[in-house]
C-alpha cells in the first residue's frame, strides 16, 4: 500500500471480525508510537497494551460509539467487538502539548496497524473511571484516548459532502460506513 492508499484505508472502523491480532504486531505498534515526535521531547504519554480477552470483554462496556449513529447501529455487538486496545494517558499533569502529543500517536497507531490490515478507532468518549479501574491504571496516569482495534468486518468509504452540507458519517444499504469529507478548495487556502 502506498501512502496515498493508506491514508484512504486509514479509518474509523467500529465492527471487526473476532481474529485475534498478532501479539508481534501489537508490539511493533507499540516500538514506533515510543519514538514519535514530541514536544520538548517531553515524552508525557503513558500507554496500556490491553491484550487479555477476559479484560479487551471488560472494557467493551465503558466505550460510546458513533455518536452520530442511533446506538443500535453505531455500537458494535458480541461478535463484532474489538479485540485489543491501547489506552493512551498523560502522566501526572503533562505539559501545555499534550494533547497534540497524543494526537500524533493515535494516528502512528493508526497507520501503523493499518498497513496490516488491521482496523482501528480512536475513542474520546470513554468512561476513564472504569477504564482506569478495571486495568489498574497507575494513579497519576491520566487516561486521554483509547485505540480501539482489530481486523475490520466492515468497510468505510470516504463520500463527498452532500448538498445539505452535512458531514454527519452515515451507514450504507451493505452497513458499511460512508464518511463525508471537505473538499481540499474548501479547506486549504493555496497563496
Ligand atoms: C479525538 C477523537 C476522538 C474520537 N472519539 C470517538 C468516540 O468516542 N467514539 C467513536 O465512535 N468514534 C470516535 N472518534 C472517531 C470519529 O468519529 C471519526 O474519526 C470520524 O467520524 C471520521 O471518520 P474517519 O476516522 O473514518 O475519517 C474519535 C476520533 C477522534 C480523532
Amino acid at each position: 500500500m502506498n501512502f496515498k492508499e493508506l491514508s484512504i484505508q486509514c479509518r474509523t472502523y467500529r465492527r471487526f471480525s473476532q481474529k485475534p491480532v498478532d501479539p508481534a504486531i501489537l508490539q511493533e505498534l507499540m516500538e514506533n508510537v515510543r519514538i514519535v515526535s514530541s514536544a520538548m521531547n517531553g515524552q508525557v504519554l503513558r500507554y496500556v497494551l490491553v491484550k487479555d480477552p477476559a479484560l479487551v470483554k471488560k472494557l467493551q462496556p465503558a466505550i460510546h460509539w458513533a455518536a452520530a449513529l442511533p446506538k443500535e447501529l453505531g455500537t458494535p455487538k458480541e461478535g463484532e467487538q474489538p479485540t485489543a486496545f491501547i489506552l493512551v494517558c498523560k502522566e501526572g499533569r503533562g505539559n501545555p502539548w499534550d494533547d497534540i502529543d497524543a494526537g500524533i500517536a493515535v494516528r502512528n497507531i493508526a497507520l501503523n496497524a493499518c498497513a496490516y490490515g488491521i482496523g482501528s478507532a480512536i475513542l474520546g468518549a470513554v468512561e476513564w473511571n472504569r477504564v482506569k479501574d478495571i486495568l489498574s491504571v497507575p494513579e497519576n496516569w491520566n487516561p486521554r484516548l483509547l485505540m480501539a482495534l482489530g481486523y475490520p468486518s466492515c468497510e468505510s468509504h470516504i463520500v463527498d459532502v452532500p448538498e445539505s452540507g452535512s458531514i454527519k458519517y452515515f451507514l450504507d444499504e451493505n452497513k458499511n460506513y460512508c464518511v463525508p469529507k471537505r473538499a481540499l478548495k474548501d479547506i486549504c487556502l493555496v497563496k
